[in-house]
């Protein structure tokens, strides 16, 4: 197999070291924007050069980003050629297109590592589909929030120094923003929802809250319900409608996620048939990112010939029908949010159970009067 790699950062760097390690693996072209000494004749500074090699049969891409990615991959595509990307966020927002082309050109389009880094999830759920049907999933999705819970939780961290450390791990994204939001965990929940319930959903329709503004005052309140604070994605189905939605969640102790430390991820769904299964491992960083990409090479060699699923309706996600309590950190009065409490806890409150579309769009405007709010779900 004869690959062409777009990019050549910290994943780049991984997919090259383990192609090289390999006969049965070329890797002819690297596209990267300046000369990389390293890179020798392989450093190409032209997309055309790639696309118009037939020798190529599949395209890595590891740039990230939505432009020139898109652009890029959609040619490879047109131009024949299987492509398998590790970008979230280009496969989240142009998620149709991407199949409608992968289908229209015949090539093969597979996105292992954009969730869950060197969890196979993708590959997982698409086998269990095969004979079964995903009821829901949820789970921890992101290396670097996960980083950061945990060590404020076993080490009393800061915040900030913390985040530092998960990007100079090669955690964290070129943009952290997008981990302490949570805009990455919404990409891969979409991806993943799409997958799992033949979906097609848009990034603004699919609810997000996260961790900026957490305190070590939002910690001591986890842990004095006996619980620990994580980052969380879920997707349900509710009659056929999907609830989708992600949160900082209080988590019992003793639940499988609550155990999950330092930058691992933990996956689950639950089937008609096979009840709950949870994937985990290393959710970020060079090698299990890469892996999966070569991994997904792999796969291509061996004659997958498509994307995990042809199925994409677009719909619309619903969660007034998930409930749950809520813990609620808000400096000042609000009639709402006192309706619903039941009791104090520390700096916060705790509601009674709550629709997660009510304590989204909630969050959303009440954050115009206390910018640094937070809230968790108490699961
Ligand atoms: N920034 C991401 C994480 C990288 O921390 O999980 C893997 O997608």
């Amino acid at each position: 197999m004869k690959i062409a790699l777009l990019g050549c950062g910290v994943v780049g760097g991984g997919v090259l070291e383990i192609c090289d390690s390999r006969d049965d693996l070329e890797l002819k072209y690297v596209l990267v924007r300046r000369e990389k000494k390293e890179l020798g004749d392989r450093a190409v500074f032209d997309i055309t050069t790639i696309l118009n090699d037939k020798e190529i049969d599949t395209v890595v891409e590891v740039m990230g980003g939505l432009s020139p990615a898109f652009e890029y991959v959609s040619a490879a595509m047109k131009a024949g050629k299987n492509v398998v990307t590790a970008n979230k966020h280009l496969v989240a927002h142009h998620y149709c297109e991407l199949l409608e082309l992968a289908k229209e050109n015949g090539v093969a389009f597979r996105c292992t590592p954009a969730v869950g880094g060197g969890i196979p999830w993708l590959y997982n759920l698409e086998r269990v589909m095969r004979l079964d049907k995903v009821l829901s999933f949820s789970g921890i999705m992101n290396g670097t929030t996960n980083f950061i819970l945990d060590a404020m939780h076993t080490e009393g961290s800061d915040f900030a120094e913390v985040l530092a450390l998960a990007q100079e791990l090669g955690y964290a994204e070129a943009d952290p923003s997008a981990d302490i939001d949570g805009l990455d965990i919404q990409r891969k929940c979409i991806i993943t929802a799409n997958v799992a319930f033949g979906a097609c959903l848009l990034e603004e329709e699919v609810p997000v809250f996260g961790i900026r503004h957490i305190l070590a005052c939002d910690i001591a309140a986890a842990v004095s319900m006996n619980r620990i604070c994580k980052m969380l994605a879920f997707g349900k189905l509710n009659n056929g409608s999907p609830a989708v939605y992600v949160e900082p969640s209080f988590v019992r102790c003793g639940e499988l996620e609550a155990a999950v430390s330092t930058n691992r991820n933990v996956i689950s769904f639950d089937t008609e048939l096979t009840g709950k299964e949870s994937f985990y491992g290393q959710g970020a960083g060079r090698y299990p990112t890469a892996y999966n990409a070569v991994a997904d090479c792999l796969d291509i060699k061996n004659g997958v010939k498509s994307f995990y699923t042809d199925i994409m309706n677009p719909v619309k996600p619903d969660n007034s029908a998930e409930k749950h309590p809520y813990y609620v950190r808000f400096k000042g009065s609000d009639e709402w949010l006192d309706s619903v409490s039941i009791e104090k806890c520390g700096e916060g409150v705790v509601t009674a159970d709550v629709s997660v579309a009510q304590m989204h769009a909630w969050a959303a405007k009440a954050k115009e009067a206390d910018p640094a709010l937070f809230f968790a779900g108490v699961i």
